[in-house]
This record gives structure tokens, C-alpha cells and sequence, in this order.
């Protein structure tokens, strides 16, 4: 079957064609429970055409499972489950929230033991992404449907901040469904960031929401959802916000502080990784979706040429390992016209002291932020995990990406998966970049805090690249503590060792991203809903560098 540019393939494969799976062969797990169903990505890769393949094997077998209150996962699993894993389930039920009788989403928190409520008793976008997964990977896709649905009728609302009306596509940051027991009625109220703390737009959430639905499309089967005329609008609104022409001269996108995850202040405002990542992979995403008819076609046309112009940018200019920070080391400045090295002119004076002890030979990582005499060179978790999934990162640049995890473990993991970014802010610094927030101080929540949401993206990005030990020291490490400290938000200090300060605890993306971890660990060919093989016909730009390894 042949539909719209997506093509539908066959749900089993034989042993040989197996025998290509680098994964099966990567992790020690019986044969016999991978082999229930084909890697999505290896049919991604036979399926390139040219350029951007937008034949990308969304069609996946329905797996025709009834919703079931026991998770599939650990039913079927041949070992006994960790006991985490049972009660996990049952706190991410019981953040689920109805609207007139369906489900539509997952609160951000469920922490009865705080009165300060805020808004984590709202829905986050990007917050039900790992619930979203964990519900598809277990035969409930459901509510994925429903919030999908629900939160594009949001993006038709109209925006304010003031007398400031918002571009239309913008996706709302949260929504929060308001029960009247008496005239027994639900309402929506939704936030766009006209109520969020420093008034940002949440760049993030229309990326996610397009990830989302192609992940929902991958697990399913199906098309129907994605092809209705509703999800075309939505996809073809969240990308005129970004692909509109203007005085741009780099491909990355332009931000504002506090646009994503990181929801504040952070001196993240620019050309940030974790949007450029996100950026990246919903313009793939996006690809595989769009229906090649009407307007539908220009959009295809803009999204190839801005995904060869953003790699190109991002693996040349985002990069770096030894060799590259080298090179920034010694860079002229002051270099006019087409011939010069150092384009944005870097001063050599602004690389911090730690990165040159954080480099190790072999390994790397992309940058936070390059722009104009700008260059962040913090490590950010989300940016390069997301990286690795899309593969905005070359397989040599993944490869590096995971050698320095392992090779700064004590820094990057510590005693808590994952630090959110690498190193904090302190002092003067921590003073003018995040304008004094009490909440963003030294090695605590945003200023490198670590977060166990993270560990479903880093599993994800482990199993990616065939490296699954890594992701098993990281559960193991969460296991060891998560469910003991009630589910927190996030973890403080250097090496993560205590429960934030202000952290909520039954944080709901904390105990759906465990649950993501195991389930991915455990049936690797769960990968394909979030990751994208790298497309053959992209060259990569980048020489390779000492610290590559030699594949
Ligand atoms: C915090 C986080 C943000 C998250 C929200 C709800 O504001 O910074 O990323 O979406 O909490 O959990």
C-alpha cells in the first residue's frame, strides 16, 4: 500500500533479515522477544530515495491491543519486573486527566504533600511526551489520540499577551480542564505563555506535538490521523512560524530565553541546541507526514532545503571535540569577508577554563548556543540526545556524543540521571546571566540540576547507537532511589545526590520516563517511534576528526 508518500510494510521479518539488526546483536536480551517485530529504522534505511527520504515506514502493525490495566510490557516479560515498575504504572494513571469522559493527557504533578500547587496541576505539551510514549508502547494509544486532537483545536484559539496577538500556529505551553460538579460541564483553559512566569512562548510544544503524532503514526499504523485535512493545517501552521522568511542569515531558529524545557532564564535565549535539535527533528517528522497536494508541496519543497542548510550549520559550527576546540583555541579574530575561519568572530578569550579539562580525546558534544561573537560552550542534555535520535549528528558524531557521556559519567550522571546542562552558573555569572533566580542556583534545578525525565531520552539515544550498557547503569542508578524519594521533579548538587529544593515530588514525566527506559530497554524495536535513521544522501560536512572513532 502506497499512501500520500508513506508507505506501509509488513510487521515480521525472518531471521536473516534480522541478522542486520546491529541492535539485536548489541544487547544480550533473547532473541526471541526483539524478534516479534522489524526495527522501524532498519525499513527506514532500505526506504531512501533521494535526498530527504519522506518514505519512512510510518506504517507500523496496529498491534490490535485491548487497553489493559496490567502494562503488556511487564506481563510478557520473562524475567520478574522490578517493583517499580507496577507502582510506576499506577502513578501515571492516576495523573491522567478526562475531558467530558475521555482521556486527553497526564498532569505534570500529582504531589499531595505541597499545597503549592502553581500550575503543575495543568497538562504540559512537552511534559506528556514520555506519558505519550509510555502508553503507546504498552497498546494504549487512546489518549494520544485525544490529546493530539484536543491540543490542535488549542493551537485555533486566538493568542494574546496584552494588545500582542501570537503567530496562529503557536502550540500552547499547558492546558487544565476545569470539572463543574454542579452543571456537570468541562472547560479548557490553556496557557501560551500569557500566563507563564517571564511571558514566553513555548517554541518547543509545536515541535513535540509534531514528533508526537508521527510517533503516534509509527506505533499505530495508522494514517488516518495525521492525514485528516485538521493535522495537515496544524503541521503547515507550527512551520510557517519558523520557516517564514526574514532577516535571519543562519538556518538555526532565533529565540528567547526560557522558550522550552528550560522555562526560564538561563542565558539560553539565541540560537539554543535543545530548539535547534527539536527544530530538526520535527521538520523530518513533518517530511514524512505531509501530504505532497496543494500548498502541501511548497512546504515540502522549503523543509528539504532548510534541513540541508541547518545539518550543515549545525555539524560544522555546533561541533565540538578536541581537534575543533583546538582550532577555536588558536582562531584569528577580526576576519573580514567570504574568506574567514572564524565566522561569527569567536574571541578565544571567552572559552571557559573547565572545557578545555572536560574535553577528553575521544568523545564530543554540541554546543549550547553559536551566534554572533557568541558561543555557549555548555554541555545540554535534551540538544544532544534529541541529536542523536534525529540524526541531526552524523553516526561518527553520535558515537562521540555517548564516548564523552561515558568518559564525564561522574559529571554528566553522578549519583542521579542526567544533569540537565554541564557546568551550573555560580557567582557573578549565575548573578548577570539568570538575573539572580533563587530557584536556578548553583547545581540546582535548571543551573545543573539532574532530572530523571532525561533517562528515556539518553536509553533512547543508548540503544541508537547499540550502546544499551550504558542506559542499564543509569536505571540502575534510578532504581536505586527514584521510588524511595516519591517520584521527585529533579535531583540538586554536584553529583545529583539530593531531592531538589523545590522539587515537586509524583512528578508524572519523572515516572513515565522510567517507564519509557525500561520498556525501550526491554523491546528495543520501540526505537522507531522516536528516532530518525540518518538519510544516506546527506554527506556528511565535517572531516573527520582524531576523536572520532574509526567505524
Ligand atoms: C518546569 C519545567 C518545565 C516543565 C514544567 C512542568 O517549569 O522547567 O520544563 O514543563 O515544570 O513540569
Amino acid at each position: 500500500m502506497e499512501s500520500g508518500g508513506l508507505r506501509a510494510v509488513g510487521s515480521h521479518c525472518s531471521l536473516s533479515e534480522m541478522d542486520d539488526l546491529d541492535l539485536t546483536r548489541a544487547l544480550d536480551k533473547p532473541r526471541l522477544k526483539i524478534e516479534r517485530k522489524r526495527s522501524f529504522d532498519e525499513r527506514s534505511m532500505s526506504e531512501l530515495s533521494t535526498g530527504y527520504s519522506r518514505h519512512d515506514g510510518l506504517h507500523d502493525s496496529p498491534r490490535g491491543r485491548s487497553v489493559l490495566d496490567t502494562p503488556l510490557s511487564s506481563a510478557r516479560n520473562s524475567f520478574e519486573p522490578h517493583p517499580m515498575m507496577a507502582e510506576a504504572w499506577e502513578a501515571l494513571r492516576r495523573s491522567m486527566v478526562f475531558f467530558r469522559g475521555q482521556p486527553v493527557g497526564t498532569l505534570a504533578a500529582v504531589d499531595n504533600t505541597t499545597d503549592e500547587v502553581l500550575n503543575y496541576d495543568q497538562v504540559f505539551v512537552r511534559d506528556f511526551v514520555p506519558s505519550a510514549l509510555a502508553f503507546l508502547m504498552n497498546g494504549e494509544p487512546d489518549i494520544v489520540k485525544h490529546f493530539l486532537l484536543k491540543t490542535l483545536q488549542l493551537q485555533g484559539w486566538e493568542k494574546r499577551v496584552d494588545r500582542f496577538k501570537l503567530g496562529e500556529g503557536v502550540m500552547p505551553a499547558s492546558f487544565k480542564v476545569l470539572h463543574d460538579p454542579i452543571r456537570e460541564t468541562d472547560n479548557i483553559v490553556a496557557d501560551f505563555g500569557e500566563s507563564a512566569i517571564g511571558r514566553v512562548a513555548p517554541v518547543d510544544s509545536g515541535f513535540w506535538w509534531i514528533i508526537l503524532l508521527r510517533a503516534y503514526t509509527k506505533s499505530t499504523g495508522d494514517l488516518t490521523l495525521s492525514e485528516t485535512p485538521e493535522c495537515q493545517k496544524g503541521m503547515k501552521l507550527i512551520l510557517s512560524l519558523c520557516l517564514a522568511e526574514g532577516f535571519d542569515t543562519f538556518p538555526t531558529l532565533l529565540c528567547a530565553d526560557g522558550c522550552s524545557m528550560i522555562d526560564r532564564r538561563m542565558g539560553v535565549y539565541g540560537y539554543p541546541i535543545e530548539i535547534q535539535a527539536l527544530f530538526f527533528m520535527a521538520l523530518r517528522s513533518a517530511l514524512s507526514m505531509l501530504k505532497p497536494v496543494g500548498d502541501g508541496r511548497e512546504f515540502i519543497e522549503k523543509i528539504v532545503k532548510r534541513l540541508h542548510a541547518l545539518s550543515f550549520h549545525m555539524r560544522n559550527y555546533f561541533w565540538l571535540d578536541h581537534q575543533n576546540l583546538n582550532d577555536i583555541y588558536r582562531f584569528k579574530t577580526e576576519e573580514y569577508s567570504h574568506t574567514a575561519v572564524n565566522k561569527f568572530n569567536v574571541m578565544p578569550d571567552s572559552i571557559p577554563e573547565w572545557v578545555f579539562d572536560f574535553m577528553p580525546l575521544r568523545g564530543g558534544y554540541f554546543v549550547g548556543n553559536v551566534g554572533p561573537a557568541h558561543m555557549d560552550f555548555r554541555w545540554f542534555a535534551l540538544g544532544n540526545c534529541v541529536s542523536v535520535l534525529s540524526s541531526l549528528a552524523t553516526p561518527d558524531q553520535s558515537m562521540a556524543i555517548m564516548d564523552l557521556l561515558e568518559h564525564r559519567w561522574d559529571e554528566l550522571v553522578g549519583e542521579m540521571p542526567l544533569k540537565i546542562c554541564y557546568p551550573c552558573l555560580e557567582g557573578h555569572e549565575w548573578r548577570i546571566v539568570t538575573g539572580c533566580d533563587p530557584k536556578n542556583t548553583r547545581w540546582s534545578y535548571h543551573n545543573g540540576g539532574s532530572w530523571p525525565v532525561l533517562l528515556w531520552q539518553l536509553t533512547a539515544a543508548c540503544i541508537k547507537t547499540g550502546r544499551p550498557q550504558i542506559a542499564r547503569r543509569a536505571i540502575d542508578l534510578i532504581e536505586s532511589r527514584l521510588h524511595r524519594d516519591c517520584w521527585p521533579e529533579y535531583y540538586d548538587g554536584k553529583l545529583g545526590r539530593y531531592v531538589g529544593k523545590q522539587a515537586r515530588k509524583y512528578q508524572t514525566w519523572s515516572i513515565a520516563g522510567y517507564l519509557v527506559a525500561k520498556m525501550l530497554l526491554e523491546d528495543p524495536s520501540h526505537i522507531g517511534m522516536i528516532s530518525l535513521e540518518e538519510d544516506k544522501f546527506m554527506k556528511p560536512v565535517i572531516k573527520r576528526s582524531s576523536s572520532w572513532p574509526q567505524l
